[in-house]
């Protein structure tokens, strides 16, 4: 049997991180927890951050559940120090940055300049700084403080002005660093990346979802035995269960119960 995934964000972010997992592991069974009554995280302080992942971990842990995935990078630079201590007895938790930073700087040159959009929570942390320069010293990481992005996700206003003019004041920054790549470095910003393609078509994406998804696939799968046993995902959010639907639907078409938690 294939044990129970929890996969973690503030709102409908970690469904881009959630659909790859689905897609490299099809038998697995996975919970999603969204914690939209919380959310935005990124604009919260980290002792804020660490309590609202501390009471999903505490959930999870009640539905039996063994492995976590930070499907959030914001968590991920400032709570996943501390809980991974905490729960190392319990629990292997995956965080995002940290498992992903060393293929964000894949074929990159020293003095290669790498951007990374991302809340204001983890730009401040400068965790993903701290860890590509782990895997090359040599990049300039350049940290884009991209808060209202989220809101932009999470309310569907894609057609907006005001979007589109953040959107572009931010994608001017990378392009006069001459940026060569940029790492969506908030699990929502996938769900802009037509958006981000269409103001600048030449500089390199990294989504870090797939890479994320691979390497719980790997750690996941040899705890277990074989199973052709379609999975099942469950769906848990701590406010605006249909609104989470909606906006989520562009990375899952979410056809179950979407339980209400009150966290
Ligand atoms: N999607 C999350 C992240 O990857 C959190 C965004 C937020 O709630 O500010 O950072």
């Amino acid at each position: 049997m294939f044990s129970n995934v929890g996969v973690l964000d503030s709102g409908v972010g970690g469904l881009s991180v959630l659909s790859e997992l689905v897609n490299v592991m099809p038998n697995n069974n996975f919970l999603y927890f969204g914690d939209t009554k919380n959310m935005p995280y990124g604009t919260k302080t980290s002792d804020e951050i660490y309590s609202y992942t501390k009471k999903i971990i505490e959930f999870f842990i009640k539905k039996n559940v063994k492995n976590v995935v930070f499907a959030c990078n914001t968590t991920s630079a400032v709570a996943y120090d501390k809980l991974s201590q905490e729960y190392q007895n319990s629990l292997k938790i995956f965080p995002l940055i940290q498992t992903v930073a060393k293929s964000a700087v894949e074929n990159l040159k020293d003095g290669d300049t790498i951007a990374i959009f991302a809340t204001r929570a983890t730009i401040n942390s400068k965790k993903y700084e701290t860890e590509i320069k782990k895997y090359n010293s040599k990049i300039n990481v350049l940290g884009v403080d991209c808060t209202g992005f989220v809101e932009i996700v999470e309310n569907r206003l894609y057609d907006n002005k005001e979007s589109f003019d953040l959107i572009k004041s931010k994608m001017d920054i990378v392009q006069d660093f001459g940026a060569k790549r940029l790492v969506l470095g908030c699990t929502h910003y996938p769900y802009l990346i037509n958006l981000f393609k269409k103001i600048n078509p030449n500089i390199e994406y990294f989504n870090p979802a797939g890479c994320l998804a691979e390497i719980v696939k790997e750690a996941v799968i040899k705890d277990n035995n074989f199973t052709d046993t379609k999975g099942n995902v469950e769906f848990f959010v701590s406010k605006n269960p249909e609104e989470f639907r909606k906006s989520g639907a562009l990375f899952f078409d979410i056809k179950n119960r979407i339980e209400l938690i009150n966290q």
